[in-house]
């Protein structure tokens, strides 16, 4: 392990106004975004929306890693270039998605586990072969505004996460460790802090324990947010203060870069909300962008399935990659949407 090779990756990934694209939705998630745009999710149509991705002009200013699905870890262009070579070229570190997904974990029906770990050491094997040089575990936790989640779950998430990122750092490959709690439901904002919290403390004790090194991941956390179906809902200054005060309580400064997930955040107000963050800066980490959502939503919208719609798609992504660049800054304002 070569943890110098793998500060340098995440640092590369996080450079200045930069941040990622993930690109990953396994394929029932894909097929659930393509058919609110009425497009059939076929492996054709997921190549050739991915290669729309990846070859909008411009984004590599502000994308410093995409992160893909197996199936598009081993597809190609048009003209036959290879995804990860592609955006290699581009200057762009290509990764991947490792985990399996998530499943009700036993006898706590209500709180998720995540699959995935049996054969992954060989599986990074293979995806270091196939040009992979990062990866991705999404753990899942539920909570609401009591019991939810259970001590065990966190435990059982935590520990999994730390198993994913030892075998990584052991393969050579940068983890980026995600552990989610979810915006679903009615809880406040306070209770949001105080779960993201028991997480990420659980999550860095159990990372230490298993002798991962912290300069070698990224860590990609929910904003602390108040869950959608909450009748009061938070400010964008109230979200990066409850954000930075949690993380900087519980994420050691050797961590290089804390990308945040979406998460249903509308596109603008992840972007608002990172602007915000950064506008307090400097902080002891890289304080940037891991957005699916947030950065695919206008692009779906526009594209639509229509080849004659691909240029407008790709503009719409610029737009959003630009803006998230300036958020890196502080240096965004809600009003340049209009603008444009
Ligand atoms: P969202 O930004 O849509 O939450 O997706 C990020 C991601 O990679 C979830 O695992």
């Amino acid at each position: 392990m070569n943890i110098d090779e793998l500060k340098s990756v995440a640092q590369t990934i996080v450079a200045m106004q930069k941040g990622v694209l993930a690109a990953d939705e396994s394929s029932p998630t894909i097929k659930k975004r393509f058919e609110s745009i009425n497009v059939e999710s076929s492996e054709e149509n997921r190549r050739r929306y991915r290669e729309i991705l990846f070859t909008a002009e411009g984004i590599e200013r502000h994308i410093g890693g995409v992160i893909l699905f197996d199936e598009t870890l081993r597809q190609s262009t048009r003209e036959g270039i290879p995804f990860p070579k592609l955006l290699s070229n581009r200057g762009i570190v290509p990764g991947i998605k490792v985990d399996k997904g998530t499943k009700a974990l036993a006898l706590f029906p209500d709180d998720k586990i995540t699959e995935g770990l049996d054969g992954l050491a060989d599986r990074l094997v293979e995806y270091r072969d196939l040009g992979a040089q990062f990866a991705k575990w999404r753990a899942v936790i539920n909570i609401d505004d009591r019991s939810l989640p259970s001590m065990y779950a966190i435990r059982a998430n935590a520990h999994q996460l730390a198993r994913y990122a030892a075998m990584c750092q052991e393969a050579g490959l940068l983890p980026v460790v995600e552990p989610e709690v979810l915006m679903d439901g009615a809880h406040d904002i306070e209770r949001c802090e105080e779960v993201t919290a028991q997480v990420l403390e659980a999550v860095f004790a159990e990372l230490n324990a298993h002798r991962v090194a912290f300069e070698g991941i990224l860590l990609k956390p929910n904003m602390v947010i108040p869950g959608k179906k909450c009748a009061r809902q938070a400010s964008v200054q109230e979200v990066a203060e409850a954000t930075l005060r949690c993380l900087k309580r519980y994420v050691p400064a050797a961590v290089p870069g804390i990308v945040f997930l979406s998460g249903g955040q509308s596109d603008v107000d992840a972007t608002d909300h990172l602007n915000a963050m950064n506008a307090m800066g400097p902080q002891p980490w890289e304080v940037s962008f891991s957005y699916g959502r947030a950065l695919q939503a206008p692009v779906l919208a526009a594209w639509a399935g229509d080849e004659s719609n691909v240029a407008t798609a790709q503009k719409a992504l610029l737009k959003r990659c630009h803006f998230n660049g300036l958020a890196r800054d502080g240096k965004y304002a809600r009003s340049m949407e209009c603008a444009t």
